[in-house]
């Protein structure tokens, strides 16, 4: 039977450094990457009544911080495809009404779409007491996308292939991301495409990187190789870069194929930093955040 209502708190992540490796036969990439959930979340609540389908809506309170423009509730978005894909697996039919607050921004590198989904796997399993293992679990993910299956996975992990073979990764954790997003639409598709392959400068390794110095080592050496692409479709990128650096940031980066530009800071960005880069980014967001030590929280109402 299962219970009536559930949450689902769905985190974003961000990538310390991305190197693409080459060009797969399937037309995806096989990348090396170094996935980090961070405490930016959106909520999910699933409600299960009598009759009447699935249908998703989005209430945002919080226009500043991701609101809900551009965000579709019909049958492509990610958390749509996810039910229907475990109706098809299960034989379910499910009655549902899910409500998304939505706070991690939009096609913007953050991994928002993937997290919901894997928040969506996670949702109904518990729902419905679905007898489902991990290993489904994570191959459900990967059909939903190259990033669904981390959400499944440890706060830090090592990403390969498309990004769903995980290892994951004890991390030093005392450390802040201020993230800049445009509201200019990219598609990851483009910006992979757009990429140079004899060109690659390599991620690093941060696997065992527990201390603060080991961790600042790896960080400096971090890249993410679809930055220049970014930087080409976005310019604008670039003039963020060098602002977060301007306030501290021990290295910055774009998010996945972005456009999100972020800094990593050992120390928390003062409010007045912060400020000056919202007053400079009017029609950018501007978010602060932490690392979070698990991927997906699941809050039974
Ligand atoms: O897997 P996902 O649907 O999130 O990927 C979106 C697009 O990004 C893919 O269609 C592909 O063009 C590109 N991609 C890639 N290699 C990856 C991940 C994504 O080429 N490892």
């Amino acid at each position: 039977m299962g219970r009536v209502c559930c949450e689902v708190m769905a985190p974003a992540k961000i990538n310390l450094g991305l190197q693409v490796i080459g060009r797969r036969p399937d037309g995806y990439h096989d990348i090396l990457t170094t996935f980090v959930a961070i405490n930016l979340y959106d909520h999910l609540i699933f409600t299960r009544r009598i009759a009447g389908g699935v249908s998703l809506e989005a209430v945002n309170p919080d226009r500043d911080r991701g609101g809900t423009q551009g965000f579709p509730i019909g049958e492509d978005n990610l958390i749509m495809r996810a039910v229907r894909l475990v109706e098809r697996e299960t034989e379910l039919h499910a009655d549902l009404l899910i409500s998304v607050r939505k706070q991690i921004p939009i096609a913007a590198g953050l991994g928002g779409g993937s997290s919901d989904a894997a928040a969506t796997l996670l949702g109904l399993k518990h729902l419905y007491d679905l007898p489902v293992s991990e290993r489904k679990l994570a191959d459900w993910a990967v059909r939903l996308g190259s990033d669904v299956p981390f959400f499944l996975n440890s706060w830090a992990a090592e990403g390969r292939g498309r990004g769903e073979k995980l290892r994951p990764i004890r991390l030093f954790r005392d450390w802040w991301v201020l993230m800049v997003t445009p509201r200019i639409f990219l598609s990851a598709k483009d910006v992979y495409e757009g990429l140079d392959l004899t060109y690659g400068a390599g991620a690093a390794d941060f696997s065992g990187c527990r201390d603060r110095g080991s961790f600042l080592a790896a960080l400096r050496r971090a890249h993410n190789d679809l930055e220049s692409v970014v930087i080409r479709r976005i310019p604008e990128v670039q003039q963020w870069r060098d602002r977060l650096r301007k306030i501290g940031a021990e290295n910055v980066f774009v998010s996945g194929s972005g456009p999100t530009a972020f800094g990593v800071f050992l120390n928390r960005p003062t409010e007045g930093a912060v400020q000056l880069l919202r007053k400079a980014g009017m029609l950018s967001q501007v978010i602060m955040a932490r690392p979070v030590d698990t991927p997906t929280a699941l809050v039974v109402l």
